[in-house]
């Protein structure tokens, strides 16, 4: 096989073989396929499609070509969850544990943030002591035990991934379907859970822009899921603007705790209930949708979900006294109001550059190497469809900086009040096959 003939087949429109495709994902992870042949491949791609054979055939050979994680040392189903990506997007905190306090098993891996979005595992190291890194049979031990776990993803998983993706980054090639379903699924196969809920985002904040393509995106990502014989759904969301208040490390944990306390943003609770119901009917701990969130709701209600956040912090050698006692995470030196300045109501958040407006303040990184300032962020006082007066506050802006004029100029861009704006829909679409 010559990887020439593979680009020029892909290039006139014709599907790849299993045979082609395993060619491919091998040799690129060796070094036999180089990174112009791999290029043209992936541009041949972005124009001619995939159909979901090759996507699977692509999805199962990026998955092998490094760790597969073994979690049969974990009794029950263990169901994971994964969003495409998101501003400010608390979901998994509150998840994690909530829906472990119900009885169902949360072996979950997470990534770090880059760029506008957060990641879960910065938002986890902001709480003192928690440590993110375990290992193997610690990590087993702690779902076993407590049902819950969340760890940094550790030894060499999907490395075909990982190193395509860095190619799709520096060749415009990120934003293509099959490329986006098979990188993600790729993944979540390798870490080895048995139900994976998805939560694909759409609008300003997402990798996809418009309700269509997260359509598309999630049938795919499902029709994977299913093929590789992973009970797995999909919702729908709307990122045009952040999802709750807070957005950055400390305040996001913080928010978790109001969530887990039954006190969280609107939307939020939406978000977390809508999943948090999927994840347990998956792991069998409920028969049907309501029954699953009335299981929810009594957990948060009684403190069994704070008390599980709890436990799941001790296990991770982290202070769990700051779930009673927020006020312990690190704190920004300045709260700076940000005042409206006219009266009306507000039409748009725009949740990437309100992303990036929280990265320059340190809550983010813009390389891979940069570190995080924990105790910064934004708090959003208003969201869209709300009425606000001239000088009430729109966002807070948590600083280790009293000049904050740059953050003040993204705040003030991407933040519109208007004479008309309408709370946007949650969540468009549930999607299981
Ligand atoms: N997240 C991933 O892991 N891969 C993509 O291609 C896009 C988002
Ligand atoms: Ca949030």
């Amino acid at each position: 096989m010559r990887m020439v003939d593979l680009i020029k087949k892909k290039r006139d429109g014709l599907p790849l073989s299993k045979d082609e495709i395993e060619f491919i994902i091998n040799g690129y992870t060796t070094g036999d396929v180089t990174d112009y042949q791999m290029s043209a491949l992936l541009m041949a791609i972005y124009f001619n499609d995939m159909i979901d054979e090759e996507i699977t055939w692509m999805t199962t050979a990026m998955s092998q070509s490094g760790d597969m994680i073994d979690l049969s040392a974990i009794n029950g189903i263990k169901v994971d969850k994964h969003s495409t990506g998101g501003v400010g997007d608390t979901t998994t905190l509150v998840l994690a544990p909530l829906v472990a306090s119900v009885g169902a098993k949360v072996a979950k891996m997470s990534g770090r943030g880059l760029g506008h979005t957060g990641g879960t595992i910065d938002k986890l190291e902001a709480i003192p002591g928690f440590k993110v890194e375990l290992e193997n049979d610690e990590f087993i031990k702690f779902v076993n035990e407590s049902n819950v776990a969340v760890t940094g993803q550790s030894g060499d998983l999907a490395p075909a991934d990982k190193k395509i993706y860095a190619l799709r980054d520096v060749t415009a090639t990120v934003d293509s379907i099959p490329l986006i379903a098979s990188s993600i699924m790729s993944k979540k196969i390798a870490s080895g859970a048995d139900a994976i809920v998805l939560d694909v985002t759409t609008g300003d904040g997402a990798f996809m822009k418009s309700l269509e393509d997260a359509e598309r995106l999630a049938h795919t990502m499902v029709r994977i899921g299913h093929l590789a014989n992973r009970q797995t759904m999909a919702i729908i969301s709307d990122m045009s603007q952040p999802l709750g208040n807070a957005i950055g490390n400390a305040n996001e944990i913080k928010e978790a705790i109001d969530a887990l306390k039954g006190n969280g943003p609107e939307d939020l609770m939406q978000m977390v209930y809508t999943l948090g119901s999927q994840m347990v009917v998956l792991a069998e701990k409920a028969d049907t949708l309501e029954e699953a969130r009335q299981l929810l709701e009594d957990s948060v209600a009684s403190g069994k979900a704070a008390d599980k956040f709890k436990e799941m912090i001790r296990n991770q050698g982290g202070d769990d006294s700051v779930v009673d006692f927020p006020e312990k995470l690190p704190q920004a030196n300045y709260n700076i109001e940000v005042p409206a300045k006219k009266s009306g109501i507000i039409s748009k958040i725009v949740a990437d550059q309100i992303g990036v407006a929280a990265m320059l303040l340190g809550a983010g990184r813009r390389t891979k190497e940069e570190s995080i300032d924990y105790a910064v962020g934004l708090i959003l006082n208003k969201k869209v469809g709300e009425t606000v007066f001239e000088g009430e506050s729109l966002v807070t802006i948590q600083s280790n900086r009293e000049n904050v004029e740059d953050v003040l100029k993204v705040i003030y861009d991407n933040i519109e009040i208007g004479e008309v704006g309408e709370e946007p829909v949650l969540i468009h679409k549930i999607i299981t096959e």
